[in-house]
């Protein structure tokens, strides 16, 4: 039996930053003993080794080449996955808000979704995958098991989002962060290729009023 491909089930979930989705499909990953994919990181590594090179975002060929290429690694430690990218642990600012926002606009051009494509694919292995991103339901796994897509007001995603930077002693402005999330919803809404949208057999949660164990439960419930 082959450990990859179409025999292996696939768990979908979608949906905007901020709406919970990333802290669900590692939750029941673990609770699975599935694998997961985050595949936002895959955009935001891309968007640091554009960073490192200094290139510019016109030149699409560059940018392909550059995904193709990307020398990733994630370890898993207790608790927390480092992410590193030649070599180097890239794990905080990974996560900033200036990597986000250029990785939701390289995310907009096709070489670069194509080069990560393959790249995503091969994280379905047995017994199973969780994969979290924009795309997971629609383009990359559409034969899924189960579609969920996760949404939440952009108030509250923006909130949730103030809370963790704060926890983490950053300095943050609300309003700031409320128009960079508009701004990424748009974005990731409205490019040609791969839109963040729900697949058409997706199930659909809204998180704005549920804690995060609420929604886990439905999650489970489903699966
Ligand atoms: O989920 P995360 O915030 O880490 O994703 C960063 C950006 O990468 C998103 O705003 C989106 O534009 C892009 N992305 C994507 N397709 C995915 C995952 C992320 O376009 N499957």
């Amino acid at each position: 039996m082959s450990t990859s491909g179409a025999d292996v089930p696939v768990i979908a979930i979608d949906g905007p930053g901020g709406s919970g989705k990333g802290t669900i499909t590692t939750r029941l990953a673990n609770h699975l003993g599935w694998h997961f994919l985050d595949s936002g990181a895959l955009y935001r590594l891309t968007a640091l080794a554009v960073m490192k090179k200094q290139l510019s975002l016109h030149d699409e060929t560059a940018l392909g080449e550059i995904a193709a290429n990307l020398d990733i690694r994630f370890e898993t430690g207790v608790g927390d996955v480092r992410a590193l990218l030649d070599q180097q642990d890239v794990t905080e600012r990974l996560r900033s808000e200036d990597t986000g926002a250029l990785a939701s606009k390289i995310a907009t051009i096709p070489a670069v979704r194509a080069a990560l494509a393959g790249r995503q694919r091969q994280f379905r292995q047995l017994p199973g995958l969780v994969a979290d991103g924009r795309d997971m339901g629609t383009v990359i796994f559409p034969d899924a098991k189960l579609k969920i897509f996760l949404t939440a007001s952009a108030e509250i995603r923006a909130e949730r989002r103030y809370k963790q930077l704060k926890e983490k002693g950053e300095s943050v402005n609300l309003t700031r962060l409320f128009r960079e999330i508009k701004a990424r919803d748009l974005r990731d809404q409205s490019r040609s290729i791969a839109p963040l949208r729900p697949a058409g057999n997706a199930v659909i949660i809204d998180s704005t009023s549920l804690s995060i164990d609420e929604v886990f439960a439905k999650v489970v419930s489903l699966v």
